[in-house]
């Protein structure tokens, strides 16, 4: 490959995608880390959640989203949805011909390096939690770990309707960590990218003895050593752009978007990325 043309694939977005509004953590861990960096992110917002899919129709949708970012394009790929990475990156690696970053090892990584005594709960959504995905990354990083998990079904549709601090979000809050806190865990892995967005709820729950992990930051810091070490940081000058496309309408993306993370979201669009119709 010529100079010209690494340079010309170091200046394109990075995509990133998820179901819905949960990946936006990880998108702003990402230019927080990387500000140089275009994205272009995608919140496949009709099919939300994921979370209670077959595998089968995970990997589909996951392969879809892949095709649309691709086309967009990007010059490499993170799946900021620990369902679908957890059934269907394979699946999107050998599809994309583009670097690709799972959440589910960084974060687990994180928690096994975190637990002071290696008590450590895992919340996710069912097809996360029954794929036992942090189970193996956080044994393969920390062998004498005791890992607990809990499908929590009712987060996401809480966290897609805004109400993080409601008083029905803190009663289904309690009611599915309860089984985790009398299992005396000292670390809890948000294994979902919707649930930073509960983290202060979270975080009131299991008390100021529990760390929480979530994969934001270090999905973050592996993409930025994944971009030097493939030599596809960007070194132009140009003011990055943050698109962001969405599968279903797009204003109430924009509102939910603007009211959880308090960001603005330009440059916002609905698409349609179903290849069956
Ligand atoms: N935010 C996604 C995850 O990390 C998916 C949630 C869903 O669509 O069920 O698992």
């Amino acid at each position: 490959m010529s100079h010209e043309s690494v340079r010309a694939q170091a200046a394109r977005p990075i995509g990133v995608f998820d179901s819905g509004l949960g990946g936006l953590t990880v998108l702003g861990a990402i230019r927080r880390r990387l500000p140089k960096e275009s994205t272009v992110y995608l919140g496949d917002t009709a099919r939300v959640p994921y979370g209670p899919k077959a595998a089968e129709t995970i990997r589909r949708y996951a392969l879809e989203a892949t095709d649309f970012l691709i086309g967009m394009g990007v010059k490499a790929i993170v799946v900021a949805c620990n369902t679908a990475t957890a059934r269907a990156l394979p699946a999107v690696e050998a599809r994309a011909g583009v670097p690709v970053l799972g959440v589910v090892e960084p974060g687990g990584r994180a928690a096994a390096n975190a637990s002071p005594g290696g008590r450590i709960g895992v919340i996710g959504t069912s097809g996360t939690i029954a794929s036992r995905a942090y189970n193996i990354v956080i044994h393969a990083h920390r062998p004498d770990a005791r890992v607990f998990e809990q499908a929590c079904p009712l987060f996401v549709p809480l966290v897609e309707e805004g109400w993080t601090e409601d008083p029905i979000t803190r009663l289904a809050v309690e009611r599915y960590l309860a089984p985790l806190l009398e299992r005396n865990i000292d670390t809890l892995v948000l294994a979902c990218t919707h649930y930073p967005l509960l983290k202060a709820l979270l975080a009131e729950v299991v008390g100021p003895a529990v760390a929480l992990i979530d994969s934001a930051e270090s999905t973050a810091e592996a993409l930025e050593k994944l971009l030097l070490d493939a030599d596809l940081s960007n070194r132009t000058g140009d003011s990055p752009i943050a698109r962001y496309y969405v599968t279903d309408e797009a204003a109430r993306f924009d509102l939910l978007a603007r009211r959880l993370l308090g960001e603005e979201v330009e440059h916002l669009e609905m698409v349609s990325v179903d290849s069956t119709g």
